[in-house]
């Protein structure tokens, strides 16, 4: 009878403790966030059906406490977290964390846990100054990093150390004085880098020579004036640059010699006055050039073009 009450008693409990949990995760849903399955898209365009909790726009100080387990994308867009101290490895199948648009200024101060099957996370539009070694050190599957829009000034050697998996790191809008050639040791299956928008004061040599797969560079609004002859050597898979926006007098020519699997290159917004015979010489895979726009207006100071500068590039368009 005795052992009859206690199983009694033990059931209640586990059925009590179930239900408590349940209604929490439906409080967070129903009074807080919405949960629902949304269509969602791998970094490299897996279509998924994946479980979403959303609780952009909220006010949030804090995450929810307890997130329905089966979550694998959490979107806290535009909210005010400074820190997370409630760590997020129960949840097996989060994939995605979005925390744009907070008041993050350290990434010590966010604490998710050990999440090797984090693929994308997102931290744009929050007030991150520096990268410190290894401060990634806790997602080393992700495919994708967004610190753009912060107020970096500072990344060391060794902040993106391990993420061997990254195919898209977005760093641009920050304050940036130089970039490492350090930070990309272990990138080599990056696909895809912005960097524009920082006060980057030259471009080195060799600067990007371990992106051996880097299929696009976006070095816009930098108010770079040149780049070194071998800057881009070593990015070999290269098919996308971009300089818009830049203070470059001509095309950089030798540069662009080192990247001859070029299909796309943008110029405009660049005081180009001359085009040589040698600018686009090799080119032979370019499909798209973008050279002249200043302003809304086509390039005023654009007064001389080769006859012969674009006698070698088949089926090109070019944007004059
Ligand atoms: C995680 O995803 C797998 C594969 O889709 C699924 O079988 C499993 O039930 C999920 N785990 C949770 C806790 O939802
Ligand atoms: C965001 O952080 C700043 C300082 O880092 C603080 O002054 C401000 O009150 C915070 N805003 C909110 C909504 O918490
Ligand atoms: C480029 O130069 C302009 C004018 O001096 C300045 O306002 C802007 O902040 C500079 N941009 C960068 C990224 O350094």
């Amino acid at each position: 009878m005795k052992d009859l009450l206690f199983a009694v008693c033990l059931l209640a409990g586990l059925a009590l403790t179930n239900s408590v949990q349940a209604s929490e995760w439906r409080a967070v849903c129903l009074k807080l966030c919405k949960c629902e399955v949304r269509p969602w898209f791998s970094p490299s365009s897996m279509y998924n059906e994946a479980p979403t909790v959303d609780c952009n726009d909220l006010g949030l100080l804090s995450l929810p406490e307890r997130l329905p387990s089966d979550t694998q994308v959490l979107l806290s867009q535009a909210n005010s977290i400074a820190k997370i101290d409630s760590p997020l490895d129960y949840l097996v199948n989060l994939t995605e964390v979005d925390l744009s648009r907070n008041n993050i200024s350290s990434l010590s101060d966010v604490y998710l846990g050990h999440l090797p099957q984090l693929l994308s996370l997102h931290l744009e539009e929050n007030w991150l100054s520096r990268l410190h070694d290894n401060c990634l050190a806790n997602f080393p599957n992700l495919q994708e990093l967004y610190v753009n829009h912060n107020l970096l000034s500072l990344i060391s050697a060794e902040a993106f150390r391990g993420l061997n998996k990254l195919l898209r790191l977005h760093l641009n809008s920050n304050q940036l004085r130089a970039i490492r050639t350090e930070w990309f040791q272990d990138l080599f299956q990056l696909e895809i880098l912005m960097i524009g928008e920082n006060p980057i004061a030259r471009i080195q040599d060799m600067n990007f020579k371990p992106l051996i797969n880097l299929h696009s560079l976006v070095l816009t609004r930098m108010n770079l004036t040149e780049i070194p002859d071998s800057a881009l050597f070593g990015l070999d898979k290269l098919e996308s640059v971009s300089f818009y926006d830049n203070m470059f007098p001509k095309v950089p020519q030798a540069a662009l010699r080192q990247v001859q699997n070029l299909k796309f290159l943008d110029l405009n917004k660049n005081p180009i006055e001359r085009i040589q015979r040698g600018d686009f010489v090799d080119m032979i895979h370019l499909k798209e050039l973008e050279l002249t726009k200043i302003e809304a207006t086509n390039n005023p100071r654009l007064s001389y073009i080769h006859p012969n500068a674009f006698s070698k590039l088949p089926r090109l368009e070019v944007g004059i």
